[in-house]
């Protein structure tokens, strides 16, 4: 039978299930990547199951996300989290060396394996061929466990490239491509799989650019081939060993494809406030620009940075124009100042900051009120950067740079220089002493800080739910809707009491207040709720304030595994057109006796009478999950025999 890539790609790894679409399978993980933010209910959770040592081949923990450090909580998370990883045999980087994702790829990357990381991003290691899926921190507890990692086999794209992309129009505008043709929902369900002559003209850092930002789709991973631009990647790096080629059998067939010319694509640009809200650059040519922002794990490999420092050299950003880099990895800086990029870059009145994450997801370098940011991360939800009436622009390094320089949005083909030619490096600087290795010592006790609570405590779902509605939601409601992200509630996502005090403020300031007093309810939404991050703290707060059910006509992939793993039951409208008979303050009531798949269950609108037709996307296995209460409590159960 000829295979695509992504099906040899998930038999390597499959242990229950087969490759027929739609149905259930389960893997076991080769690798997990966990990062601080997400991590800390990663640990907590494996501290309530009393787990002595992970389960898995290679599990590596990042320090990159929450790094403000403006008092002791971020501090105290990075102590806890070096202390347990120690303890449970997770290879552990220095806080701040680099971007997970980045770091990922440089030093434990390797085609054919599969990796779960607890990040939406982690999908970036598609680019060098692994089969990398993100969960949330819960899942990712799982899979260090041990535990089967299951996920529905998804339909397979085959997006082939084409030609070859001109000067000044670098990998970002590929994804964008792809987000402009599919949206931020075209992917879900999907892997999207490159092929084609076009993909040899990508290194692998350009093509994790775009594996990277596959995530904007909604698709559950996206895979490049493994070929000799991967050897020398891997080489570079000295881990040639790593090194196996990997690419689809000729005559694979495929569920749809996608066709992109990369000689015809021109600078494309997201609008605010979705990555999928993207015109031609040539439509907003002259806007004004306040801030610019050069990083995250999408965009600042060491191409993209001697990409920006070319448009740079010799001149001085406009005096209007506040322009921040955040590098992606140590490495990258090294090898940035040894060729004078850094020099280049520092001259013309660039900030520099750690490789972090930092601006990207809220944590510092938050724009004006009002301000216009152009960025090159992967994402412009409303209020992400922390500033609520920021309008944040997505676009290439090479377009951010070039609209610094005139402060307004600049076409980089239009300045009167070469594009850079990058070439890989034969060896790139050795950084591995950014690793510390575990000790596996059951005699550590990590260290807790104040503001480290316990997970809380999760009831079984009784048999009947009866509750008020406290919220009526639209379409799109992001992770940061419901839990905000930004430099004041990141310090406080390992206390949970803490953070629910601001759950879906972004959207009604009341809620907390009101869903404390009611003592419970249930939530409506449109299409793609939870879409976006990870973050599980999303489905854990609404739970924490007695949210039974969330009613949507879709759910984002991601956030709906974090909602069961929790025990929030996800329900969908039969018919779409119902979402209208349902009301904000209605009483609605449902008979949760007998949680089953693909059931269609009569939800009884109390208020009005009205009956509607409602089923729930969850598994068996994950429906089980929401009757105990949430998936910690059965594997609680388990563990104890
Ligand atoms: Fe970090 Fe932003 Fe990437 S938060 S992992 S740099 S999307």
């Amino acid at each position: 039978m000829k295979l695509t890539l992504t099906e040899k790609l998930i038999k390597n790894s499959l242990v229950e299930g087969s490759l027929e679409r739609g149905t259930r399978i389960g893997i076991k993980a080769d690798q997990a990547l966990m990062h601080d933010l997400n991590a800390m209910m990663t640990y907590l959770a494996l501290e309530s199951l009393e787990l002595d040592k992970v389960k898995i081949n290679l599990a590596v923990q990042y320090i990159d996300h929450n790094m403000m450090q403006a008092d002791f909580k971020n501090d105290d998370d990075h102590r806890y989290i070096q202390d347990i990883t120690s303890k449970l045999g997770i290879i552990t980087a220095r806080p701040g060396s680099g971007i997970c994702h980045q770091l990922h790829l440089e030093h434990w990357g390797i085609p054919g394996k599969s990796l779960i990381g607890g990040d939406s991003h982690t999908v970036a290691a598609g680019g060098i061929a692994m089969l990398s899926i993100g969960v949330g921190g819960f899942d990712s507890a799982m899979v260090l466990a041990g535990e089967t990692f299951y996920f529905t086999m998804p339909k397979i794209v085959k997006v082939e490239l084409t030609g070859k992309l001109p000067p000044f129009v670098s990998a970002k505008n590929i994804i964008l491509e792809v987000l402009r043709r599919i949206g931020v929902k075209g992917g879900v369900g999907k892997i999207l799989e490159y092929t084609g002559p076009g993909v040899k003209t990508l290194n692998v850092a350009e093509r994790s650019t775009i594996t990277n930002m596959g995530q904007e789709t909604g698709a559950t991973t996206s895979v490049f081939p493994s070929d000799e631009n991967t050897r020398q990647w891997l080489r570079a790096y000295n881990r040639e060993k790593d090194y196996q080629p990997l690419e689809a059998d000729d005559g694979a067939v495929y569920d749809e494809v996608i066709k992109i010319n990369l000689s015809a694509l021109e600078p494309l640009i997201a609008l605010p406030h979705l990555p999928d809200n993207i015109v031609p650059l040539s439509d907003v040519l002259g806007t004004k620009v306040d801030q610019v922002m050069i990083g995250s794990c999408t965009n600042t490999a060491l191409n993209d940075i001697l990409s920006v420092a070319n448009i740079l050299k010799g001149n001085t950003v406009h005096k209007d124009v506040d322009i921040g880099l955040y590098p992606s990895t140590r490495t990258v800086i090294r090898e940035s100042v040894m060729r004078g990029a850094y020099d280049d870059i520092v001259s013309a009145g660039v900030r520099i900051f750690e490789p972090i994450c930092g601006g990207c997801n809220g944590n510092g370098f938050a724009p004006k009120t009002d301000g216009i940011s152009l960025r090159t991360t992967p994402r412009n939800f409303y209020g992400r950067t922390g500033t609520k009436t920021a309008q944040v622009y997505l676009c290439s390094p090479e377009v951010a740079a070039a609209s610094a320089l005139y402060g307004v949005i600049t076409d980089p083909r239009t300045l009167d220089i070469d594009d850079i030619k990058y070439e890989l490096p034969e060896r790139f600087l050795d950084d591995s002493n950014i690793f510390v290795m575990p000790s596996l010592s059951p005699d550590i006790v990590p260290r807790r800080g104040p503001n480290i609570k316990p997970i809380p405590p999760m009831e079984a779902m009784e048999d009947t739910i009866k509750e008020k509605v406290l919220l009526k939601l639209d379409d799109d409601i992001t992770t940061d809707h419901i839990c905000p992200a930004g430099a004041k509630y990141l310090p406080i996502r390992s206390n949970i009491p803490e953070l629910s005090k601001h759950g879906f403020k972004m959207v009604d300031e009341t809620f907390p207040n009101r869903a404390k007093e009611a003592g419970g309810g249930i939530i409506v939404a449109g299409e793609n709720y939870g879409q976006g991050s990870s973050r599980e703290q999303a489905a854990i707060i609404p739970r924490y304030l007695g949210i039974k059910a969330v009613i949507a006509k879709s759910f984002a992939r991601l956030h709906l595994a974090n909602m069961c793993n929790w025990g929030i039951l996800p329900l969908t409208f039969v018919d779409r057109r119902d979402y209208e008979k349902i009301s904000s303050e209605d009483i609605l009531e449902l008979d949760t006796s007998n949680l089953k798949e693909n059931k269609i269950y009569t939800l009884v609108n109390k208020t009005t009478g009205e009956k509607i037709s409602v089923q729930s996307p969850a598994s068996q296995d994950e429906l089980n999950y929401i009757k105990a209460g949430g998936r910690i409590n059965l594997v609680k159960e388990k563990l104890k025999g």
